[in-house]
């Protein structure tokens, strides 16, 4: 059992699945290419100028201004439904598989989830609200730049892994590596395996890059949501993939920390399932999402 005082517990019985187990996963998107398939994309130009950027100024005193305004929550105000429908007319680019609303991804992934998981609520609600962070965008949030909304996230404060996407990139004979162009990269405060940090710290002792993930849990949690802690962790890690799904950085982790890894790794998979064609008639799901919002959130959220 995963929960602590206020928070709705995940069933004893819920297990996270294993992608072979009752649920298949597609190796490839609606165009016919890979998931995550950075090569093939005809976008990628603009999927790898988001990384440059994201590379060269996240740095560890950005996330923490960053992060420090964020959690002021004097942005707006406004229901979870009303950030869906504000978001709904907003494309990620930095992502090669996503050419759908965000609305239809949002309710793909939540429906997928419903359906292998029928009795986990929690996960349905998580689905739905995992990207609303990307709100950032919005005028009314500072029209903040790709690099500092979307992508995959990494730790800042302790040297760059190379597992992390575009750590390097090669022209022709050349490698090139953006993070030099971080001022972290040469500072060696920064710049060791732990940096900053210790050995098992806890993945909430450590900053990661800022982004829609981060911002969306500090939202849910402020607000005083009452999701299980694997809900916002699945959240505010569901762009780590240096971690959830490369497996680096682990020595950053405590016990709670891998205990919920598990989700966030079943959640992924549902994730980029959902970046398809499967069309979601909003007006018949809606009701029963309301209901979850309700269960979960007051009538208004400060963010
Ligand atoms: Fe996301
Ligand atoms: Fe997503």
């Amino acid at each position: 059992m995963i929960a602590v005082e206020n928070q709705a517990p995940v069933s004893e019985n819920a297990i996270p699945k294993d992608a072979s187990d009752g649920f298949v996963v597609p190796e490839s998107n609606a165009f016919g290419q890979s998931f995550r398939d950075y090569e093939a994309t005809v976008r990628l130009s603009i999927v790898e100028n988001t990384y440059r950027l994201n590379h060269i100024n996240q740095t560890y005193d950005f996330v923490k201004r960053t992060r420090e305004e964020y959690a002021k929550l004097n942005k707006a105000e406004m229901s979870i439904w009303e950030a869906i429908e504000l978001l709904d007319s907003f494309v990620d680019e930095s992502d090669p598989d996503l050419e759908e609303p965000q609305i239809q991804h949002l309710l793909q992934s939540a429906e997928a989830i419903r359906k292998d998981y029928p009795n986990e609520e929690w996960m349905h609600l998580t689905a739905l609200i995992h990207d609303l962070g990307k709100v950032l965008y919005h005028s009314k949030f500072g029209s903040l730049p790709q690099w500092a909304v979307v992508g995959d996230t990494h730790p800042v404060g302790c040297a760059f892994d190379e597992s992390i996407v575009y750590h390097k990139v090669f022209l022709k004979t050349l490698v090139n590596y953006y993070f030099k162009e971080n001022p972290d990269y040469n500072n060696p405060a920064y710049n060791t395996k732990l940096g900053v940090y210790s050995e098992g710290c806890g993945l909430e002792n450590v900053l990661l890059s800022w982004g829609h993930d981060d911002y969306m849990y500090m939202v849910a949690k402020a607000n005083g949501t009452t999701l299980p802690s694997a809900a916002l962790f699945t959240i505010r890690y569901h762009s780590f993939y240096p971690l959830h799904t490369e497996g680096a950085y682990q020595y950053l982790m405590n016990e709670e920390d891998r205990e919920n890894l598990k989700w966030v790794q079943t959640f992924n998979k549902y994730d980029l399932y959902s970046k398809s064609s499967v069309h979601i008639d909003v007006e018949k799901v809606k009701p029963y999402y309301e209901s979850l919002i309700k269960k979960y959130f007051p009538e208004k959220l400060r963010w």
